[in-house]
């Protein structure tokens, strides 16, 4: 047993509505001149560094800031091969549809299992370097019994996280009986991988031809149910649709794009706030010229919302939280402490997790530190890479 005394915390955000001496004018629980002790992992002390107790060993932070790590709550990082060129065409007017999916699921298909962990052990560590210290991983780009039980057994590797997404598109081989298909994700596909996976996720985007209807996500949903899993929901992203009204119907934990919502899609969206969360994935708006959904006005109707990258190779290949937080800020009207409190307390809650998201004793030690002397800094300094998960010696 170790314990980390981790003093010189100009600014600490704790995202503890109870914490004594903090103020809590934004829903930051924050604390200037602060400390935090950690043992193995968990954290076992907060408050003013004045009155910090002794430890096994001393970490000073000389002025910086710490925040609860981010919690990257949609990711879909198991794949090869990239589709920049695909990128590229929609910088000069090209729509997305969901069609280049199939490139990624015949470059994934075709890579080894080495070669796969090794790309996700990449892109995990690309996270923890730019302050993400949990993700979720989906399966999605295998689209066969095999190739997606291997996804998601990868995935388990590096995160408990784990998405069953074999609703992710009607893969070309099944594009003419897709019916067939539905039946596969929701059988044998399904059975092979409810072992590896805590969720169960589908593409609901009657927009996108390649993608599910309404009727066919609710039936990958509740066989996913019936199997014991949990449920999140891919919707609303290309255009209007049944996404947010199915995932509220089913008690979904997240619906995750909410780029198009109607009035009534809010209104139900408010109405779950303590069953469903709306993740907001600002770098897909980016990456595909879309417009952004209006994150202000969701808070202000009572929705709860997080953020987070959606790191994949066709809407988003960004594993950047501090660019969501940019973007959040920027263009959907979220004050810097929203955004900074949907990635980490929001998404956090989307996952069904309460001992991260935020530091208090008892919770989670993942935290990241801020090479600045603000949690303001993190939109104020869009590109420069000012956070990083704290790696404490012997934790
Ligand atoms: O979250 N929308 C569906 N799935 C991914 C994109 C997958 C891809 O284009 O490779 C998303 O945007
Ligand atoms: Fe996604």
């Amino acid at each position: 047993m170790t314990t980390t005394l981790i003093t010189g915390i100009a600014e600490l955000v704790t995202n503890d509505p109870t914490l004594d001496g903090a103020d809590h004018s934004e829903g930051l629980g924050l604390l200037r001149d602060a400390a935090v002790v950690v043992e193995d992992g968990t954290v076992e002390w907060v408050g003013h560094g004045a009155d910090a107790p002794d430890a096994d060993q001393r970490v000073d932070v000389e002025g910086r800031s710490v925040v609860p790590g981010f919690v990257d709550s949609h990711s879909h990082l198991v794949f090869a091969g990239d589709r920049s060129a695909e990128f590229a065409a929609r910088m000069t007017g090209t729509a997305y549809d969901g069609g280049g999916i199939a490139n990624s699921v015949d470059a994934t298909r075709a890579a080894s299992d080495e070669q796969l962990r090794a790309l996700v052990a990449r892109r995990v560590d690309e996270m923890r370097a730019q302050g993400t210290t949990t993700v979720e991983i989906k399966s999605g780009y295998g689209l066969t019994v095999d190739d997606e039980a291997r996804a998601l057994r990868i995935a388990g590797e590096f995160t408990s996280e784990t998405t069953f997404l074999g609703g992710h598109v009607v893969p070309q081989e099944y594009a003419d009986r897709r019916e067939d298909y539905v039946e596969l994700v929701s059988g044998e596909m399904l059975r092979a991988c409810a072992p590896h996976a805590k969720w169960v996720d589908v593409f609901c985007e009657p927009n996108s031809a390649h993608a599910f209807t309404g009727e066919e996500s609710r039936t990958i949903l509740e066989a996913g149910r019936e199997a014991g899993l949990l449920l999140r929901v891919h919707g609303n992203q290309l255009g209007h649709g049944p996404g947010v009204q199915l995932a509220v119907e089913l008690g979904a934990a997240s619906i995750d794009h909410c780029t198009y919502l109607s009035d009534d899609d809010v209104e139900a969206l408010a109405g779950a706030a303590d069953t469903t969360v709306a993740t907001l994935l600002p770098g897909v708006e980016f990456s595909t010229k879309s417009p952004y959904p209006d994150a202000r006005a969701l808070v202000d109707a009572g929705v709860t919302i997080a953020l987070a990258c959606d790191c994949n190779p066709g809407t988003c290949y960004s594993s950047s939280v501090p660019f969501v937080i940019a973007l959040a800020v920027r263009e959907m009207g979220l004050t810097p402490a929203e955004a900074l409190r949907a990635v980490t307390y929001g998404s956090a809650q989307s996952l069904e997790r309460n001992d991260i998201g935020r530091i208090m004793v008892g919770g989670s030690g993942d935290l990241t530190l801020l090479d600045a002397p603000s949690y303001l800094h993190l939109p104020y300094r869009p590109g420069v890479p000012i956070a990083r998960a704290l790696e404490l010696p012997g934790q």
